[in-house]
């Protein structure tokens, strides 16, 4: 049975922004956000660009603060939670340390998880295997392939929470495919909390969407209702945007 996860209560971020040489104003990115994220369950987070979507992902993890609200995660706060959040950031030089090698990660990664082996399974399905790329370092990987090894290496400790903040940017669709399907396969049991400005790539993977503009949800719930009929013009105008632009492309 899902059970309550995550826990996000009445979070505000605030930064200062530089408005000339001297002068800086407070700008609010989260605006009052609470919600209640569950075991079992895959959640799309849309919103254009600036929206603070990286922001909230970031403070979901534990990573930065609010600057009012907490987080709790299954009830109690990041201290003393024995749950595991793990996070694949946007930046994957924000997780990759360059100076490390992909062996370094495998060796680190299969001491933590309670699986030690899915590590080397999961680097094989991501066409990273340790025989051929493990002396390889971070810094001598291409783009995808640092997203590649930065999922794997949070997949394969199977947490109880993952955040993936467009973790597929840089990864072409036969590798994409190959990622949802070790999420659909490992991650079952987790919340699973999912950014991405590709819809169709959220409606494949998500069960649930929740769309984000100046850091407050402006419509939520399953992800076929909200897309098949959004209440918001916001979330229609993304559909619509998103139609318009692959129907250009074609
Ligand atoms: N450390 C910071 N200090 C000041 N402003 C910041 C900081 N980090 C982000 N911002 C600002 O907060 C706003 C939201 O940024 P955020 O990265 O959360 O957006 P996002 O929704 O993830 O966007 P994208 O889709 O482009 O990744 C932006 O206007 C950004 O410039
Ligand atoms: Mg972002």
């Amino acid at each position: 049975m899902a059970v309550i996860m995550l826990s996000a209560e009445h979070l505000y971020k605030v930064y200062l922004e530089k408005i000339s040489i001297a002068r800086w104003r407070k700008r609010t990115i989260i605006t009052d956000f609470s919600y209640d994220f569950l075991s079992e369950t895959r959640y799309g987070l849309i919103g254009l660009s600036g929206s603070g979507k990286t922001s909230l992902a970031n403070i979901l993890a534990g990573f930065d603060r609010p600057d009012a609200g907490r987080v709790l995660y299954a009830g109690h706060d990041v201290k003393q939670s024995q749950i595991r959040v793990r996070n694949v950031f946007q930046d994957t030089y924000r997780f990759l340390n360059p100076v490390n090698t992909v062996i370094w990660y495998e060796k680190t990664v299969s001491r933590i998880s309670p699986d030690p082996g899915l590590v080397d399974r999961i680097l094989d399905m991501v066409g990273l295997p340790v025989e051929k790329y493990g002396d390889i370092y971070i810094d001598q990987l291409s783009g995808g392939q640092r997203q590649r090894l930065a999922f794997s290496i949070v997949a394969s400790q199977i947490p109880e929470v993952v955040i993936l903040d467009e973790p597929f940017s840089m990864i072409d669709p036969a590798n994409t495919l190959v990622l949802f399907s070790i999420i659909k396969k490992y991650l079952e049991k987790s919340t699973v909390i999912y950014i991405d400005h590709n819809l169709d790539r959220i409606a494949y993977l998500c069960d649930q969407v929740i769309a984000f503009d100046h850091g407050a949800v402006v419509e939520e719930g399953n992800v076929m209702s909200v897309f098949g009929d959004p209440k918001t013009e916001y979330v229609r105008r993304m559909i619509d945007a998103a139609g318009k632009l692959s129907s250009q492309l074609r």
